[in-house]
């Protein structure tokens, strides 16, 4: 993170501090030109304003681009909504540092009349109106981000990134992969039952993509020389990802008009594997977010979403996934132990990095936000009756499931040599 704001940190310099010197350095070795007013220089310097709020903002695109690829395509770090927000607070007081030293240099040549220096110039005006932009711009660039953020959803499986990209199928009509109970939903009234097969179609699509994703991480394991009883767990993992999308898929068809089905994932033929350089390492920490927290979590939820469920067929099913998913979470933690052995310390480094950092994901919403118009015009009742609680139930699960697992990474961790970034886990 310190690398990231550092980078960041430089970019803001030089876009603020080097025009800033240039003027002052401009004023200080040569006399101003005799025909130079104080309006001149005033409208001088609201122009060099203006240029330097246009750059900012150019160096925002890129900023809010970054943010885009974090939440929807799985960049989990440095690129967290504090950062960026910490950035723009960054850039605007450079702006105001910029401006700031130049006025002071006019002032010190005796440039600036004493009406003048008492009075907002237009350069201050313009100085302000950036930082305010600037701020605007950064909070806004954390909705937008908490938008994207928002319609990740919950799901209930292993997320499948390709090239840093988080995919998902899209959906056709087709009853090949509805193939499981369905629920009696007779007692339900039509706002209910469009919530519910939302719901569970979202589900099942991420099920669905978490085939590909053990398939993969056969291969990546392969890669390594992990045991054969790591592969054969990842190989099960994902037959039973298979089962859950079907019985989700067929789920969801108990609330709809008609069954749907995923279509292909052409994005597979792009899959890079990510892991050119260090592939234990790259498995390691991938393994403790997608697997120990992630996967932990949703069995978390499904447990917790038993609780108050009714109808027998979708208890049957989110019974079924909690116990599995939990199980995927397992593996994900035997995973991660196996990396250890085989790189142990840059591997302890880069997980205690990890883990410190989970504090700062944003938690698997109840439901995404194409979806959260139906739930919410749903009879809330009848959801749970169904197994399905609302959001703010999740947040304690949330939060007991990252403490639960930067524990157990400690625990993990305290016989092998210390490293550099444990003790800021171990002070949490
Ligand atoms: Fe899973
Ligand atoms: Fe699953």
């Amino acid at each position: 993170m310190l690398i990231f704001l550092g980078v960041l940190a430089a970019g803001a310099a030089l876009v603020f501090g080097v025009p800033a010197y240039t003027i002052s350095s401009y004023f200080k070795h040569r006399p101003l030109p005799p025909d130079w007013s104080i309006e001149k220089i005033q409208r001088s310097l609201g122009r060099w304003t203006l240029g330097l709020t246009l750059l900012a903002v150019t160096m925002l695109i890129p900023l809010v681009l970054l943010l885009f690829r974090a939440n929807v395509f799985g960049w989990r770090w440095p690129f967290s909504f504090l950062n960026i927000l910490a950035f723009h607070y960054f850039l605007a007081l450079l702006s105001i540092l910029a401006i700031a030293k130049v006025r002071q240099r006019i002032r010190v040549l005796g440039q600036l009349s004493p009406s003048a220096s008492s009075s907002p110039s237009p350069a201050v005006i313009v100085a302000a109106v950036s930082t305010v932009l600037a701020w605007a711009l950064g909070i806004g660039t954390v909705a937008f981000g908490g938008f994207f953020t928002a319609m990740a959803g919950m799901g209930w499986g292993r997320p499948l990134r390709i090239n840093g990209k988080t995919v998902r199928p899209k959906l056709k009509r087709g009853d090949d992969w509805a193939q499981g109970e369905r629920a009696n939903a007779a007692s339900l009234d039509a706002d209910t039952k469009k919530a519910l097969e939302a719901l569970w179609l979202h589900d099942a699509k991420k099920e669905h993509a978490s085939v590909p994703a053990f398939s993969r991480l056969g291969w990546q394991l392969a890669g390594i020389g992990a045991p054969p009883e790591l592969l054969r767990d990842v190989h099960l993992a994902a037959i039973q990802e298979i089962t859950h999308a079907r019985k989700c898929f067929a789920m969801a068809a108990s609330f709809g008009e008609a069954a749907l089905s995923p279509e292909p994932i052409p994005e597979v033929f792009d899959d890079r594997c990510g892991y050119k350089d260090r592939p234990v390492i790259g498995i390691a920490v991938d393994s403790l977010i997608d697997g120990c927290l992630l996967e932990g979590f949703n069995a978390d939820t499904a447990a917790e979403s038993a609780l108050p469920c009714k109808d027998r067929a979708s208890l049957r099913l989110i019974k079924q996934i909690a116990s599995e998913e939990s199980s995927h979470a397992e593996l994900a933690w035997r995973i991660v132990a196996f990396c250890l052995t085989q790189e142990p310390r840059p591997a302890a480094e880069a997980l205690s990095k990890a883990a410190s950092g989970i504090d700062a994901l944003d938690r698997p919403t109840a439901a995404s936000s194409q979806v959260r118009p139906l739930v919410a015009k749903a009879d809330a009742q009848a959801l749970r009756d169904f197994g399905r609680l609302p959001d703010e139930e999740f947040d304690a699960l949330w939060r007991r499931r990252v403490d639960a697992t930067q524990r157990r990474l400690v625990d993990l961790l305290k016989p092998l040599p210390s490293t550099r970034t444990t003790p800021a886990l171990l002070s949490r």
